[in-house]
Order: C-alpha cells, then structure tokens, then sequence
C-alpha cells in the first residue's frame, strides 16, 4: 500500500497484501491485507488497540506461526520472496538477518542455561565462532547492553537476573548477529519509564552501527514518538492509516487514528486509555459488513456500513483507509 520514496534497492523489507488467517476450532482472519515497508535505518512504529493483528504480522515476517496457520501475500526481503523461500533459506535468514524482540524476554530465553552461554550458542551456530571466543563475545555483548559486571551476570542464569536486565539480554540476543531488520514486540511494556527510554535509546544505539531497520510495535504513543519516524496505524487486522509519525500525531486523517490521539497529549498517552471510543474492536471471526470501524466511529454513514473502504493515497503523501477521510479531517 504505501510506497516511500525509495528505490526498490533500499527498501529492506517489503511487505504486501499479508493475510493471516488462524485455523482453529473456528477460521480467525486476524491479518487481513497488510503492507507496509522498511528502508535501511529506518523506524517505523506499529500502533493499534489489543488484538488488531499487530503481533501475527511480526509472526508471520519470522515463520513463527503455529503449523497449519494460513499466510498469503508477499513478505519480500531485499527483492526476495520469503514465502517462496526453502524452509532452510528462510531459517538462516530470520534469526539472524532478520530478529525479533519478543514483548516477554522469557519468551526468548532459556530458563535451564546461563544467558552468556545462549548468547555464545548463537555465534557458534551462525557464525562458526569457536567455543571460547563465542564466550567472549557474549561477555563484550552483555557489557554493551548496558550490564554491569558483565563477566560474572554472563554466567547466570535468567531468574537471577532483574525484569531490565532480562530484556537488555533478549536484545543482546536479538542484536547479537547484526540483523538488518529488528522486529520489537513491545519490548518494553514491562519495565519501568525510566528502563523503557533506556532501553530504547540503547536499541536503535546498537541498530545505528549497522544503519539496521526497526519495526517496532507499541501501545505506547510516547515511545513511539521517541524514536519512530513513521506509523502504521491497524484496526482489525487492517493499516488503517501510514504517514510521517509527526503528521499522524499533529493532524491524523482516519476517524480511528484521530480517536486514538483525541483530548490527551500524546505524551502522557498510551492505546489502552482509549476512553473516548465507544465500544470495543470486532472479533475478527465475525466482522460486521463495510468498514470494521463502522460501529465505533461517528462519522459512519450507509456507504460506510456496506462497502469496505480501500486504503488511497492522499495529496500529502500519507495513506488512509476511509470514505470520508477529507471531510473528516478538514483537509
Ligand atoms: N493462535 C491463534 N489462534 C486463533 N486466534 C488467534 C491466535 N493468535 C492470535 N489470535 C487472534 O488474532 C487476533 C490478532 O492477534 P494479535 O496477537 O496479532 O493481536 P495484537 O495486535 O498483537 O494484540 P496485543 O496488543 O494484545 O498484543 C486476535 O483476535 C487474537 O485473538
Ligand atoms: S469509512 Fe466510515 S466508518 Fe470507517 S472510519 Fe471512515 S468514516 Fe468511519
Ligand atoms: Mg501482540
């Protein structure tokens, strides 16, 4: 959907149509038509109330979908088809060219081994680093990531280490290979203001040496503010609206986006204090006819209720998916 001004070549990520359907008990389209794309250094943030697909996108871009899950679309990486990609090929490539954060650092750890020896496991299994310089890099990594005495945590174990630190380690872990694209689901939301911002910082630190690309998934409008460049906006498994992160902020264009930032600074604000919606998202198995905001939204008309609104480019530059979306914002 949206096209930066970037040549084919500096798009890193490229990703269009994504559907993601989960076949359980019952079919759940929890993804449905998603695109969005990553330049070389780039931050792009993913903003959306709870369950709007954010995390199986994140998923679906790493193969990390439980077997039987349906995944239509193209994920393209430097020109490449991932999709189309031998399962061997695509599993050298996520991990680590591309990596991902998971929004719970136990996710990603090992309770039963030191997290210095998890760290080295990965060099020597991507790299071929011998045993004791894997080591060594594990230690200079845990040191870089803002851990003190780093030689001594390395050979801890993850329950002897704080909620912080945990997370300073996933990212070690994460950063370790110098991955291209990062993929962070809500790496943060569990760790104090102050650890967030450092955290963060210390995040696109790490990503800068290699001019990597960062999507990065948040409720957290503050923190997308503190490092993204551009949003992604998702309602019900949809991008809702994409743009310039400080135009979303200062004039959002979808009734959606312009409910997510009404009436409290965006400072002080987070998705989940959405007070000023009425009502809650759609359950993706049953979605209503037309817009799948309709319900929600006060501008929705007939046409809104029965026919489902493409996302268009507008004159700025931005992309927003609503039949009404000048009149709406008064542009
Ligand atoms: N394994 C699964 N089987 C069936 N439905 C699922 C599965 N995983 C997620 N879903 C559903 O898919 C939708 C999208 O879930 P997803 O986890 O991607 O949301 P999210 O935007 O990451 O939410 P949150 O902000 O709470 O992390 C939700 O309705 C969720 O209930
Ligand atoms: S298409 Fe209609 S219902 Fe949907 S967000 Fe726009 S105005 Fe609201
Ligand atoms: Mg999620």
């Amino acid at each position: 959907m949206e096209r930066p001004n970037t040549s084919l070549l500096d798009v890193l990520l490229d990703v269009e149509d994504l559907r993601v359907t989960f076949r359980g008990a019952r079919e759940v389209p929890a993804v449905r038509g998603v695109s969005f794309s990553l330049a070389p250094g780039e931050t792009v943030a993913v903003l959306g109330e709870s369950g709007c697909g954010k995390t199986a996108t994140a998923r679906a871009v790493m193969d990390l979908l439980e077997p039987g899950t349906e995944v239509t679309g193209r994920i393209s990486y430097r020109g490449e088809d991932l999709l189309a990609l031998p399962a061997a090929r695509r599993r050298a490539l996520c991990g680590s060219t591309l990596a991902m954060v998971f929004q719970d650092a136990q996710t990603a750890l090992n309770p039963s081994f030191p997290v210095g020896d998890q760290i080295a496991e990965m060099f020597r299994v991507h790299t071929g680093t011998a045993k004791k310089a894997a080591r060594e890099r594990a230690v200079e990594l845990i040191a870089k990531v803002g851990i003190p005495d780093a030689r001594r945590r390395a050979r801890q174990y993850p329950h002897q280490l704080s909620g912080g630190m945990r997370q300073r380690v996933a990212i070690a872990m994460a950063v370790a290979l110098g991955p291209e694209v990062l993929l962070a689901d809500e790496p943060t939301t569990a760790l104090d203001v102050t650890v967030q911002a450092q955290i963060l910082d210390l995040l696109r630190e790490l990503l800068d040496e290699n001019d990597s690309a960062l999507l990065l998934i948040t409720h957290d409008l503050a923190v997308a503010a503190q490092v993204a460049s551009r949003g992604v906006v998702m309602y019900a498994g949809q991008v809702v609206e994409t743009g310039p992160l400080e135009r979303l902020y200062r004039a959002p264009r979808h009734p959606y986006t312009i409910a997510l930032l009404e009436s409290v600074p965006v400072l002080e604000r987070r998705v989940e204090d959405l007070g000023s919606i009425p009502g809650a998202p759609p359950d993706p198995a049953a979605l209503p006819e037309g817009c799948a905001f309709a319900p929600r939204c006060r501008f929705a008309d007939e046409l809104c209720r029965s026919v489902v609104p493409e996302p268009r480019e507008l004159p700025e530059g931005s992309v927003v998916a609503c039949h009404h979306a000048e009149a709406v914002a008064g542009v």
